[in-house]
């Protein structure tokens, strides 16, 4: 039910001053109550006086302004410009109104306390049964929360870009020091192997980067990138978890946890085999200060597994169980019949 405090009974004073300009029956009632209550400003202005004045403007046209219907009606909405309005909206909206078009334009608007709002305008003419022009209606639609998110949003995606940029740029510059250290020290293997783990970092952000939104990455396209390198087709890699997003430090380790798991399937484990298959999971478990992204990797119809004597052995688990141990994470692994089975969990609650 309507507040009769906020009853706008403009419609009505404009009815009786206009008595030529009337639906009949029902529609005329509908009309009245849609222009009274909806929260669109609207006004109308009459051609056929001189200088295009307001001849109607309901309560949200004036909630929105600041006016009052005595200070609106009589005057062109001109009255709404200020000094920081763009004149190229104002002239398209001459030129509409001089070919009788409809236009929609946006532009700094000033209420009557003097601050300003973005004013998506809609206007257009309103002819009677026989053709003639009788009024222009305008709607007008205060968009400065959109534009202020729109600015911010551009403004996100501009820094992400930018901080890609500078991260692509800050991998192939450790890159070339690692290989040129490698050379001099006579250690290429080596150097390689580290070169390896800060590829499979870069690649976890490079492709997500663009996309990062607060901080937070897409883990799937991460979990993409990092394992693309190893191109060993679809039928040896079933990628299961679908679209969350995980803070920037988790896709780190979940990247280098990834390598280090997908280096070793490539020399001992499922992808030695012609139908050695890995399915990798990722789902996110628990809530508030638990919570955690848990990341399965499972290799199936590889090699029979012998567990390595130290469980944990072998340079690259040791890095993975650091890396972990680093952000609060761990992982399980299980050596079944035909692969391992390793479970990581990162912690990804962030206090907002
Ligand atoms: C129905 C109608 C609604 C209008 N609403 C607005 C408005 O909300 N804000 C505004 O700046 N101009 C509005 N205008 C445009 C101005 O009234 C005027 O037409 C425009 O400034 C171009 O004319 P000018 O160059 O003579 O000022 C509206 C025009 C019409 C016909």
């Amino acid at each position: 039910m309507g507040n009769p405090k906020d009853f706008d009974d403009s419609p009505e004073r404009f009815r009786d001053e206009n008595p030529d300009a009337r639906f009949g029956g029902a529609s005329e009632v509908l009309f009245e109550q849609a222009m009274a209550q909806t929260r669109m400003a609207i006004c109308l202005c009459d051609p056929n006086k001189p200088d295009l004045p307001i001849v109607f403007a309901n309560k949200a046209f004036r909630n929105l302004t600041g006016y009052d219907e005595a200070e609106i009606v009589g005057k062109n909405c001109r009255f709404l410009q200020g000094p920081e309005t763009d004149p190229e909206p104002v002239r398209k909206m001459r030129q509409a109104i001089e070919n009788e078009d409809v236009v929609v334009v946006e532009l700094l608007n000033y209420r009557r306390d003097g601050s300003s709002f973005w004013n998506a305008l809609h206007l257009g003419p309103i002819y009677d049964s026989e053709g003639k022009l009788k009024y222009f209606f305008g709607s007008q639609w205060d968009v400065s929360d959109v534009r202020a998110a729109r600015a911010e949003e551009h403004y996100a995606r501009e820094m992400a870009r930018e901080l890609s940029h500078r991260m692509k740029n800050m991998f192939s510059v450790i890159s070339g020091i690692v290989n040129v250290t490698g050379r001099m020290r006579g250690i290429e293997s080596e150097a390689q192997e580290i070169n390896d783990r800060v590829q499979a970092l870069g690649r976890a952000y490079e492709t997500t980067l663009d996309d990062a939104s607060a901080g937070r990455i897409e883990i799937g396209q991460a979990i993409r990138a990092i394992l693309s390198p190893y191109d060993v087709g679809e039928s040896h890699l079933r990628l299961l978890g679908n679209g969350i997003r995980v803070p920037f430090a988790a896709v780190s380790s979940i990247g280098l946890v990834l390598h280090e798991l997908a280096a070793n399937a490539t020399k001992h484990g499922a992808w030695t085999r012609d139908d050695g298959l890995v399915e990798v999971d990722w789902q996110e478990k628990g809530e508030d200060e638990q919570r955690v992204v848990e990341v399965t990797w499972r290799e199936k119809f590889g090699p029979k597994v012998t567990i390595p004597a130290d469980a944990k052995g072998g340079s690259g688990n040791e890095i993975i169980d650091r890396l972990l141990r680093f952000s609060n994470g761990c992982i399980d692994r299980e050596w079944h019949e035909d692969g391992l089975v390793a479970v990581a969990r990162v912690p990804i609650w962030k206090a907002s």
